[in-house]
């Protein structure tokens, strides 16, 4: 199945002017991929724009569901929108909030949900995280209110496992199609991962198959690296070897940064795309056989 991956955090599709001038409409777009054979992966991150009459900003001020500070305000922390707040899924009732935000939002055509900057990653900040004093008002039977540092681990798979309980309640016959970039034992139930920001070199394509074979005997069988590298440019010869390889891998997606060259088999001549659909067709055929 193809894929089309549209980068954008659900605060840029709703809010900012330079995405809502690129999306202007988003079933539309959809409709438009569908038609042509893709399917959408439309990406949603934790970090939601602190700004009144942003509409997901206030429907969770409205009942209280972000992270606090020590002294019991909200955590505000920067990242792609700017100054953000972060829900707090730790909270059955948090979970449940963002999962019927998450099942409106598929109505639009969505196929699939990409969780990215999970960890969760903040700018400005000599951790890239939050602080570890931050409180989670988390429910009992996980272990109740707690600091950062005691549910830091789990927070990128309980937002997967509220994302996917979301797209269930929006199909309950249809399996979620959700990406995680941060996860925890168990995410596997939720979301499908993969290897996150690596470098385009020899060395991280060949570390790639340890990783992808370590996640799988850690419980994660759908995972895979960012075909040709994500940081810095492949060039022909390093993006071909990693399409062959990465066709055998449970997850594959070329991908890359915005600053680089483009990293698809199309992006690198003739010979490229010729060895690249080689190793598609012979990988289908196989497992067809
Ligand atoms: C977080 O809580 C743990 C106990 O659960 C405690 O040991 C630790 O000092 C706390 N850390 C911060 C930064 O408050
Ligand atoms: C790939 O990127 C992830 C996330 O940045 C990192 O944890 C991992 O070590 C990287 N892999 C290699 C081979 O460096």
């Amino acid at each position: 199945m193809l894929y089309g991956w549209i980068l954008t955090t659900w605060m840029d599709f709703v809010v900012s002017l330079l995405t809502r001038h690129r999306f202007p409409d988003p079933k539309s777009l959809a409709a438009d991929l569908h038609l042509n054979g893709f399917k959408a992966i439309w990406m949603l991150d934790p970090g939601i724009k602190h700004e009144d009459g942003y509409f997901v900003y206030d429907s969770g001020s409205k009942i209280d569901v972000w992270i606090q500070k020590a002294d019991g305000t909200p955590f505000i922390g920067e990242v792609w929108p700017g100054p953000c707040v972060f829900p707090d899924y730790t909270q059955s009732k948090v979970r449940s909030w963002w999962g019927s935000l998450v099942k409106d939002f598929i109505y639009n055509g969505v196929d699939g949900i990409w969780n990215d900057m999970n960890e969760p990653a903040v700018f400005k900040s000599v951790t890239k995280t939050m602080p570890e004093s931050n409180i989670h008002r988390g429910d009992d039977e996980i272990g109740g209110c707690q600091n950062h540092s005691y549910y830091h681990n789990v927070y990128g798979m309980l937002m997967a496992r509220s994302t996917y309980e979301g797209m269930k309640l929006a199909d309950k016959d249809k399996r979620p199609f959700v990406l995680t970039r941060a996860g925890f034992i168990g995410s596997q139930r939720y979301a499908a991962t993969w290897t996150g920001d690596n470098v385009s070199n020899w060395e991280h394509l060949h570390m790639s198959i340890s990783m992808v074979l370590q996640l799988g005997l850690s419980g994660q069988p759908f995972s895979g690296p960012d075909i040709g590298g994500f940081d810095g440019n492949a060039t022909p010869r390093l993006f071909g070897r990693w399409m062959g390889i990465g066709a055998m891998f449970p997850f594959c997606r070329g991908h890359t940064e915005s600053d680089a060259i483009d990293h698809e088999p199309w992006s690198f001549g003739e010979e490229v795309l010729f060895c690249s659909s080689i190793v598609i067709i012979a990988f289908f055929w196989f497992k067809l056989e």
